[in-house]
């Protein structure tokens, strides 16, 4: 919580999303409303409808979908700010614009790098979920605002403490990091996989000899499901394996298009993530573990100002 001579503050969501009245009740914060439509050209209007002079605002977002929410996001972090919000920061649960972290060919944009630039310009700290690091490190590579980062691994290995029999598989390299923490603190054993990337839908995974695990049940962990066709290669990799009782457990589930009715025609037994992105597979919730760094954003930024 934050401490009792904080500046008051009030919680913006960007769009409705089911953490927004439970982060208003665990760290005591105002909710505030804004209006917001599209002119028929599609330009947009924005109006806040909060009272904002003097305090801290937050804004709840999730950047699933990001090109249509962007400008949406600056307009509203800056009309805060004309109006008088001390400070503005952003809890994303899911941040986007992670996966370029690289120009792979030549005259490629790094759109991770841009975006975050373009971010740090427009508000004073960040609180995100398991962002996708893969050559970056860290946030603070490419962010130049205080970031704050919470990991959903202890929400799925909790999801998956009461499981017997289970064998954790991660897709690809990447994944291991997600993959190693849930099997550490839930004690069911991992392999990994390899994947080759061969366009935006277009994937091949491989796993090992997994005949030592006959007769397990699958659960295959990932921070991200967007189109769905690493998962669904993964399954078919298991499948020839013999391997057919498959869940998925994943941080964010973006779920573009078709992609969940893929997944069950392929017979994916079930299919939960956090409510980073609001989806009826939301069966984590990463309200709790959000409280404490929002609220350690919140006393930086006060302890800042005293300064
Ligand atoms: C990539 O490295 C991520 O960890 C996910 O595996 C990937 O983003 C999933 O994307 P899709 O569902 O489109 O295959």
């Amino acid at each position: 919580m934050m401490s009792e001579t904080s500046t008051e503050a009030v919680l913006f969501a960007l769009e409705p999303h089911s953490l927004f009245y439970s982060l208003c009740k665990k760290l005591a914060l105002n909710p505030g409303f804004h209006s917001f439509r599209r002119f028929p050209d599609n330009e947009s209007y924005l109006r806040i409808e909060a009272s904002v002079k003097d305090k801290h605002c937050i804004i709840l977002a999730d950047l699933s979908h990001p090109d249509s929410k962007c400008l949406h996001l600056l307009f509203l972090a800056e009309t805060l700010r004309e109006l008088g919000a001390v400070s503005v920061g952003l809890v994303a649960p899911y941040l986007c614009y992670l996966r370029q972290d690289k120009r792979f060919v030549a005259g490629e944009a790094v759109t991770s790098r841009i975006f975050a630039s373009l971010l740090s310009q427009h508000v004073d700290w960040l609180v995100t979920v398991d962002p996708h690091l893969h050559r970056y490190h860290s946030l603070n590579e490419v962010y130049s605002i205080p970031c704050r980062v919470v990991h959903g691994g202890s929400l799925l290995a909790t999801w998956l403490a009461t499981q017997q029999n289970i064998l954790l598989v991660g897709p690809d390299a990447e994944s291991e990091q997600w993959v190693a923490q849930v099997s550490e603190l839930s004690g069911h054993p991992y392999v990994i996989g390899e994947k080759q990337r061969l366009g935006d839908r277009e994937v091949v995974v491989t796993l090992p000899d997994l005949d030592a695990h006959q007769g397990c049940s699958v659960v295959i962990i990932d921070d991200v499901i967007s189109s769905g066709h690493t998962l669904i290669q993964c399954i078919e990799a298991l499948q020839k394996q013999q391997f057919d009782d498959v869940s998925c457990a994943a941080i964010h589930g973006i779920f573009v298009g078709e992609a969940e009715e893929r997944l069950q025609e392929r017979g994916i037994r079930k299919l939960v993530t956090t409510n980073s992105i609001p989806h009826h597979t939301n069966e984590m919730d990463l309200s709790e573990s959000l409280v404490v760094p929002i609220s350690e954003s919140l006393d930086e930024i006060d302890e800042l100002r005293k300064k």
